[in-house]
């Protein structure tokens, strides 16, 4: 399975302080945003990795991230020219994916709850044996917002809807998505919508309707975090300080997830340690070593 951030977007919500660069760069308590969607797919164990963003964007992602070997990944890259929709990530990146099954996580959102390792394997086994997309739905106050699925007496979807006037129900579909090797061909099919996207929620649309999707509820115990407003993204940032400072555990520290992995080295932890002198950053990856 290959993974793919989509980092790309106007981030016109977090206007003016998202007209210079991309909103997945602005720091979330202490990492920049995107490190959080890299750290989830880096505990599914996906380590090659495409980072798509605005073609103004890419440059300091690059700077940022390199090509991925400081953490044990490997990174390439591919400019979204304009935000023409979440299924788009798809289209660009056939030639990344060769055929092969796809995880596609949004580089705004934020996942922090127990047993989520054994959750991301779970899904890409369902991928491998079934052949099925696997995506995640969650209650929320506001699914006005979001794709709404509507589940019958036995929790089976029944339909899934694009930020619908009368949600049927509260679970939202978060930004994380996994679909079998034929994804590709399958969104080639989806035609955009009247707002001109290629919606994420027509693809699931075409997988349910082949009886070809299964949707996961991740439970209150579990936060799926937004981060598109100066609210949210607040309110975002105190959660990770709050578990952070509680457990002395730093949420998403890449080099940490990579050396617990067995994908780099302690040297290698070091020398992110020497990089990174004088921040917190770099004294937690020195205890985690030492
Ligand atoms: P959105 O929240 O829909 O949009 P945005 O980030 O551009 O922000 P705003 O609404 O304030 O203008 O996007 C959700 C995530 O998906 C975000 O990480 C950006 C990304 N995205 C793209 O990279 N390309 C796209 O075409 C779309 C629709 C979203």
């Amino acid at each position: 399975m290959k993974g793919i951030v989509l980092a790309g977007g106007a981030g016109t919500r977090l206007y003016p302080a998202t007209k210079a660069f991309s909103k997945q760069l602005i720091p979330l308590y202490g990492k920049p945003m995107v490190y959080y969607p890299i750290s989830v797919l880096m505990l599914a164990g996906i380590r090659e990795i495409l980072i798509i963003t605005t073609p103004d964007d890419q440059p300091l992602f690059k700077k940022l991230l390199g090509n991925g070997s400081q953490f044990g990944i490997e990174l390439s890259y591919k400019v979204q020219e304009r935000p023409e929709g979440i299924a788009q990530a798809f289209l660009l990146a056939d030639e990344f994916l060769q055929g092969e099954d796809a995880c596609l996580i949004l580089g705004d959102n934020v996942f922090y709850g127990q047993s989520f390792d054994r959750i991301l394997r779970e899904a890409i086994q369902t991928v491998e044996t079934k052949r099925e997309a696997v995506v995640f739905s969650y209650f929320v106050r506001d699914p006005e917002r979001y794709g709404v699925v509507e589940f019958n007496e036995e929790h089976k979807v029944i339909s899934i809807e694009e930020k619908p006037k009368h949600p049927k129900s509260n679970y939202a579909v978060v930004g994380l998505y996994f679909y079998p090797g034929d994804v590709v061909e399958q969104t080639r099919t989806v035609r955009p919508s009247a707002r001109g996207e290629l919606e994420i929620t027509t693809l699931n649309q075409v997988y349910l309707e082949k009886g070809r999707l299964a949707v996961q509820t991740l439970g209150r115990g579990f936060a799926w975090l937004d981060t598109g407003t100066f609210e949210s993204l607040h309110e975002a940032g105190e959660f990770i300080r709050a578990i952070e400072k509680r457990q002395g555990l730093q949420v998403a520290n890449l080099e940490e997830i990579g050396y617990n992995k067995g994908w780099i080295s302690r040297d290698d932890v070091l020398s992110a340690v020497n990089q990174y002198k004088g921040s917190d950053y770099a004294a937690y990856l020195l205890r985690l070593v030492k």
